[in-house]
């Protein structure tokens, strides 16, 4: 079922000189791909919120690491792409146009968005939710009660989760919006592809067997599959930016998160280990990109 479009913000006129830029940046990074991104005003609406909040820049900075994996064919590298852009959607929120479901409301959003946005990696949800509150309008939720219940709805119980776990619910969120919203040149395989990227954690919205994950999608450094490549990307470059780790700690950092990994068969583990190992082979090249030189070299 096609769902309909439910953020108005990009409708109100004039849009504001800083709305108008990160639209313009949002759609030129689709463009590149051969996509117009315009004609999914749903999708382009939440990337550019993405964009706001830095989320987008993040993204970029992993299609731009795809762009040096070596091997890789154009056409593959296009999905792969693809799915880095649109891959951290679910930090804008969960999809509100359900039978009897009301709109989001702006001031929810931006809680969604703050809590996507803050780092406490050692606490609960309920902290984060507390630094949300801080960030919204309180004339709006002046009970603490009504936007802890609207939080559970969301499906964040913030009493008894973790914030690592908290932080990866989003991916379920984006296969919802992405599968809601569809944009045709957005596949599903680009779909299954970007909701994947917390799947070393245990985190499958789109159910993917072990043999799919190993088989399917694109081949890159001719032995791991697409859906694992994004993972790796995605850890790498959150090390690097969020994490503020050098190469070869983000290096150590994504071993360690293999071998702990529930979820990966030994088989995996293995392919995605000596991955780990090309991707240290592109130091140089990787600097310049999370040191912000690639566009310009
Ligand atoms: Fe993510
Ligand atoms: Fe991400």
């Amino acid at each position: 079922m096609v769902k309909k479009f439910n953020i108005e913000r990009g409708s109100k006129e004039p849009w504001p000189e800083e709305y108008k830029a990160n639209r313009e940046a949002v759609i030129r990074e689709f463009k590149d791909l051969g996509i117009e991104i315009e004609t999914a005003p749903e999708l382009l609406e939440r990337l550019i919120e993405l964009k706001e909040d830095g989320h987008f820049d993040d993204a970029v900075r992993m299609a731009q690491i795809i762009d040096i994996i070596p091997k890789l064919a154009e056409e593959d590298k296009k999905k792969l792409k693809t799915a880095a852009l649109i891959h951290d959607i679910g930090k804008t929120g969960g999809v509100h146009e359900k039978e009897g479901d009301k709109k989001l409301e702006d001031e929810e959003r931006k809680l969604v968005r703050a809590i996507y946005t803050y780092k406490f990696p050692w606490g609960t949800g309920a902290m984060v939710a507390n630094k949300g509150l801080e960030l919204i309008d309180k004339k709006k939720y002046p009970q603490k009660d009504e936007l802890l219940e609207f939080l559970k709805k969301e499906g964040i119980e913030i009493d008894e989760i973790k914030m690592s776990k908290l932080w990866r619910e989003h991916v379920h969120d984006g296969y919802e919006i992405l599968t809601d919203w569809r944009h045709d040149k957005i596949t599903q395989e680009i779909i299954n592809m970007a909701v994947s990227h917390h799947i070393v954690d245990g985190e499958n919205p789109a159910q993917l067997t072990e043999a799919e994950l190993a088989e399917k999608g694109v081949r890159a450094f001719s032995m791991i599959s697409g859906y694992l490549l994004l993972t790796l990307v995605d850890k790498y470059e959150a090390f690097r930016t969020r994490g503020n780790k050098k190469h070869k700690e983000a290096i150590e950092e994504l071993k360690k998160d293999v071998s702990h990994s529930k979820f990966l068969s030994p088989e995996n583990k293995l392919l995605y280990l000596d991955t780990v190992d090309e991707l240290d082979k592109l130091k140089d090249k990787l600097e310049k990109i999370v040191d912000g030189q690639a566009r310009a070299a």
